[in-house]
């Protein structure tokens, strides 16, 4: 299912507002707020203190957490719509992280063949990234994300009033997707989001960043909706990024994904300066940002055989043995289609460990 309306992104710190404005043009019949156990607890009333149209909806709140992303608690989103005579007409907000946007979108697209949603990310990793570009879904037999659609939020009302309850890591992992995409954007982006720690920037200086973020992500999905070729440019850093993540949680000290990100995409950018002349300098900036945030991954020469294997097992590889990679010759400038040999990426494994001095 591939929706063909583009999104409309609204970035705002007066919420209540957007969505009262949404439903006016909008008109549902009813609307659906879907929060998970935190959201419905700290976001939730942030909004509809303000909000004629949240005040008058009606709540959905499923338990908080990825290992809820399941069929189980789909059902129970589609058994609530049901049992309280959702119509075609009604209408979802998303209030949550990546797993409240990820599953209420896939619920309000499937649900009697589709009713309209908006999502209103509480997260900085759903901000910059889950509730923007119409994928959708759940984890299912093990497997993240194995079922789901393409379809796009009828708006996405971005703010960074949530902001001040999210715990560190969760804050910092959505800045590893900032991080990437002002790598991927080329204009002066690198250079603003570095100046200052992350935890110094205002909540308007921090609305302003996520848009031009945001708008980078944007840009790309519009040009590649369904991920089959410039889309994978936001697969920077995350070879390397799944396969630390893997590694770490495989024994025994699982490490949040934006963290796995950051440090993989020190290692994309060590390729990209030994396959494609990517600077040394912005290597040593990015990486000198990556170690003073994220700190360091603690694995020796013994690891890499583990680490190839899971980079091989990715599912974003073409299925013939080559291990695929987005690196860039230089900031804004993308290759999505290279390869590596295990030989490359030991030779980057032990430039990565020099650089963050393991
Ligand atoms: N659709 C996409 O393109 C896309 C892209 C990236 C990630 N994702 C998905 O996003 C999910 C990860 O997203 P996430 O990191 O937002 O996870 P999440 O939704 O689980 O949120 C992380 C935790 O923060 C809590 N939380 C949310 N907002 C809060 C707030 N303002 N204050 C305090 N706590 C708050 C949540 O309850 C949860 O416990 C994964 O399932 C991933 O697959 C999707």
């Amino acid at each position: 299912m591939t929706s063909a309306k583009s999104q409309q992104l609204i970035f705002t710190n007066d919420i209540a507002q957007a969505i009262d404005s949404w439903a006016a043009k909008t008109l549902p019949s009813r609307i659906f707020i879907i929060a998970d156990s935190n959201t419905a607890r700290l976001c939730l009333p942030i909004i509809s203190k303000n909000s004629l149209a949240v005040s008058s909806a009606e709540q959905i709140v499923i338990p908080a957490g990825e290992e809820h992303k399941t069929l189980d608690t789909l059902a129970s989103i589609w058994d609530s719509l049901c049992t309280r005579g959702a119509t075609r007409s009604a209408a979802v907000i998303n209030l949550g992280g990546g797993v409240v946007t990820d599953m209420g979108g896939f619920a309000a697209a499937t649900f009697k063949r589709g009713i309209r949603f908006i999502n209103i990310p509480t997260t900085l990793l759903a901000a910059v990234d889950a509730a923007v570009g119409g994928k959708t879904g759940i984890d299912f037999n093990g497997l993240k994300n194995e079922i789901g659609a393409f379809c796009n939020a009828e708006a996405v009302i971005i703010s960074t009033r949530f902001f001040s309850t999210l715990p560190q890591s969760e804050f910092l992992s959505g800045y590893a997707e900032m991080l990437k995409h002002s790598l991927l954007s080329g204009n002066d982006a690198y250079a603003r989001l570095t100046e200052k720690s992350p935890a110094e920037f205002s909540e308007q200086e921090l609305l302003e960043l996520l848009k031009e973020s945001v708008l980078v992500k944007k840009r790309i999905v519009e040009e590649d909706p369904t991920e089959k070729g410039l889309r994978k440019a936001l697969n920077l850093g995350h070879t390397p990024g799944h396969a630390f993540e893997s590694w770490a949680l495989a024994n025994g000290k699982p490490v949040p994904h934006g963290y796995a990100v950051a440090w993989g995409l020190v290692v994309d950018l060590v390729l990209s300066h030994l396959k494609l002349g990517f600077s040394s300098d912005s290597l040593r900036n990015v990486t000198s940002l990556v170690e003073n945030t994220y700190g360091r991954l603690l694995f020796d020469c013994k690891d890499y055989p583990q680490l190839i294997d899971y980079m091989r097992h990715d599912k974003k590889n073409a299925g013939d043995g080559t291990i695929a990679f987005t690196l860039l010759r230089k900031p804004g400038d993308v290759d999505v289609s290279c390869t590596a040999t295990p030989e490359e990426i030991s030779t980057a494994l032990d430039i990565f460990r020099d650089l963050l001095h393991i």
